[in-house]
């Protein structure tokens, strides 16, 4: 700030007084008011910018301190000087150590001596004043930092909470999207893909019991549900023939159904693991499966869940559909195999959930006939479903979906069924 820029004022009941004073500042190019009257300078200052004021301390109206503190109320920031005889000093400086004045001046004066007082004390105000200026500044722009972090906060979160619903519709549609690759099987072979499914739960529960998360569950669960899919590349006769009575010949095309079912998958971006545990679904703990004889630990985790999976739901549906007591038996059978076929860790965790298992299987054994209209999907048929004419339309045990039974309804309307069928209750998968 230049000199000339600063207005300052002064009070004193002696004009002669002012008169010295404005002629000593003027030289500096102060703009410099005079009042004799506190109360008319208090009158005036009002509404300006004065840098300064100086005040003489003995006037008839109001003494110089009082002057200077009221006018301090009116202009906070302005610096303020007391004008002084030798015989006030005692007050000036009280009033000085109170924080109402910047400093005195004593009467009489040096004109040299004061024209500096009034310039450092105009550059105190000038620092007082930038000082101010940036604190407010920086108050200003932390605030606006503040408003800028929360909505950035806020925006984070949107983003998170969007990003997050998107992904978890993904992992539903991923999950539909593989079940509905399994069900396409059952179109080819409703036993199998029954069976796939069925599968894939008990595989979950075994893998969950044994503490797999994320990612590797789920490419076991996903494994699972697909696990026989390379059958669908079979011809009929062998996917339909019981095991046992096929021959070597048919089992070794048999055999094929993992590799192939490897070969169908690791086509899939993100498949990789999947391919490879469903290729190993049929080796054995002890070396003595297929395709290529691993052992133990050199077998997939995944691959030693699904085989033991695999062959409980085998054996528990060994009638064509669930019946409790071949869960007994199917578990006293994975027992008895315990580090031979199956891995031990696996039959433990198999071991936890086989009870839950049975009761959920007991609540298949209560055929229940449905008319064609109330049929709903997830029902299993607890009877072979053929035309008048004797054509097998679907096999017992198959978990009937709504393509199945559209074509239900379809052949009932052609009047080659009839209008009603014997189904069992859901499995809880
Ligand atoms: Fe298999
Ligand atoms: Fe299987």
């Amino acid at each position: 700030m230049e000199a000339n820029e600063h207005r300052i004022l002064i009070v004193d009941d002696e004009e002669n007084v002012l008169k010295a004073l404005k002629r000593a500042f003027a030289e500096d190019g102060y703009t410099v008011d005079t009042y004799t009257s506190p109360k008319d300078a208090l009158a005036f200052l009002a509404g300006q910018r004065v840098s300064a004021i100086i005040s003489d301390f003995m006037m008839p109206e109001m003494n110089g301190l009082e002057f200077l503190l009221q006018a301090a109320e009116v202009i906070p920031d302005s610096v303020r000087i007391i004008l002084t005889g030798h015989a006030n000093l005692e007050m000036a400086i009280k009033a000085i150590n109170s924080g109402a004045v910047y400093g005195y001046l004593t009467k009489p004066w040096d004109n040299d001596h004061i024209r500096v007082f009034l310039k450092n004390a105009l550059k105190k105000y000038e620092l007082e004043k930038e000082n101010k200026r940036l604190n407010n500044l920086l108050k200003e722009r932390n605030e606006q930092l503040k408003d800028m972090n929360q909505n950035l906060e806020k925006k984070v979160k949107e983003q998170t909470r969007f990003i997050t619903n998107q992904f978890n519709q993904l992992k539903v549609t991923f999950m539909e999207t593989v079940k509905a690759f399994s069900r396409t099987v059952e179109l080819r072979n409703p036993e199998i893909g029954a069976h796939m499914g069925r599968v894939a739960s008990i595989s979950k529960a075994i893998a969950e019991n044994m503490g797999i998360k994320g990612e590797d569950l789920q490419d076991i669960v996903v494994a699972a549900w697909l696990h026989d899919i390379g059958k669908i590349g079979l011809p009929d006769v062998i996917i339909e023939k019981q095991e046992k009575r096929l021959t070597d010949e048919e089992s070794g095309l048999l055999r094929e159904h993992s590799t192939l079912g490897e070969v169908c998958l690791k086509a899939i971006p993100g498949f990789k693991n999947v391919s490879t545990i469903v290729r190993h679904h049929h080796e054995r703990y002890d070396g003595g499966g297929w395709p290529d004889s691993l052992y133990e630990r050199h077998i997939p985790l995944g691959s030693r869940i699904i085989y033991a999976a695999d062959v409980f739901d085998k054996r528990v549906y060994s009638l064509g559909y669930g019946h409790p007591e071949q869960v007994g038996k199917a578990w006293e059978y994975i027992k008895a195999h315990s580090g031979k076929f199956f891995d031990p860790d696996v039959v433990a965790a198999l071991s936890v959930i086989q009870k839950s298992w049975e009761k959920s299987v007991k609540r298949l054994d209560i055929p229940k006939k449905v008319v064609l209209d109330k049929l709903k999907s997830g029902v299993v048929l607890a009877e072979d479903l053929k035309t008048k004419s004797g054509l097998l339309l679907l096999p017992k045990g198959v978990k009937l979906n709504e393509l199945h039974i559209i074509r239900i309804i379809n052949f009932h309307n052609a009047n080659a069924i009839k209008g009603w069928v014997l189904v069992l209750e859901q499995v809880k998968q």
